[in-house]
């Protein structure tokens, strides 16, 4: 049975497993969290080139952040010490930033997580550095798709499969995996809570969708097979195969009719290529 809990927007909000059921003023700070994410992914665009370190971008998030009256929800969580996670090439999520260059047809994802007024808005897109190879862009463009899909099957009445199934649908259609080890989220007054967003699964299975629930999209899809490795620092997940791996997410609340996506980028740039 799936718990939801209609929740008061000024009390302090714990991890109890049941799925939130938000009001109008929730929707008002998840907008504006979400927006904050979003416009820092778009002033990243003229810095994501050959030669930049991830360091150096994340010292941009950072800087954004704060200047947008937000907090970067990674500094600290969970003994994480950046401001975002850049995953490039074969590196599938939680990629740390640091001395590492971005050169000329690397494929990245930046994952932005924002906290305004106690609201998370978590959002990542795929960059392409230079030029990148085609079966490179193509991963990219076809996760963007899968993203996509999940989203237009994100309304009340719906079930949490229909999302899941559509990603995929879309990626096996492609010879594409899609990974199995890390899911979206619940979002709000919290980073990481329930639901469970899984990307890849059967329509009409898991918790029905209601209007007041905000969740994350974030499938990870993979050239190669779905199994993922984690790196000796505790956080780099990498394809087991070596195969490159994309990641779209987006923030998004469910409204009545369908659904509101938090993260949506202010300057049209939700998807490469970005001219
Ligand atoms: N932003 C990631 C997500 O989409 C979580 C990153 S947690 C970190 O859920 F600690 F790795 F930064
Ligand atoms: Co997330
Ligand atoms: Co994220």
């Amino acid at each position: 049975m799936t718990d939801y809990l209609t929740v008061e927007e000024d009390q302090p909000q714990s991890r109890t497993g049941a799925i939130k059921l938000h009001g109008p003023q929730a929707f008002e700070g998840m907008r504006k969290a979400g927006r904050l994410a979003a416009e820092i992914l778009d002033a990243l665009v003229p810095h994501v080139v050959p030669g930049v370190t991830t360091g150096e971008l994340d010292d941009i998030v950072r800087e954004h952040t704060l200047r947008g009256g937000g907090i970067p929800a990674t500094l600290g969580y969970r003994g994480f010490t950046h401001s975002c996670c850049i995953s490039i090439n074969h590196v599938v999520c939680h990629g740390i930033p640091g001395d590492k260059k971005l050169k000329e047809g690397d494929i990245a994802n930046i994952d932005v997580t924002v906290i305004v007024d106690g609201w998370h808005g978590d959002t990542s897109r795929m960059f392409l550095i230079g030029k990148a190879p085609v079966k490179a862009a193509r991963l990219v463009q076809n996760t963007y798709e899968c993203l996509m899909l999940g989203i237009e099957q994100a309304k009340p009445g719906n079930h949490l499969g229909d999302i899941s199934h559509a990603i995929q649908v879309h990626a096996e259609a492609q010879r594409y995996s899609v990974v199995r080890d890390f899911c979206g989220h619940g979002v709000g007054q919290l980073f990481h809570d329930a639901p469970e967003v899984v990307h890849a699964g059967r329509p009409g299975t898991g918790p029905e969708l209601r209007p007041g629930m905000f969740f994350t999209i974030e499938p990870m899809i993979n050239i190669g097979k779905y199994a993922v490795k984690m790196l000796d620092d505790g956080w780099t997940a990498v394809t087991r195969d070596r195969s490159l791996s994309a990641q779209f997410e987006h923030s998004i609340g469910i409204t009545e009719t369908g659904c509101e996506i938090f993260t949506k980028s202010p300057a049209g740039l939700d998807c490469p290529p970005y001219l």
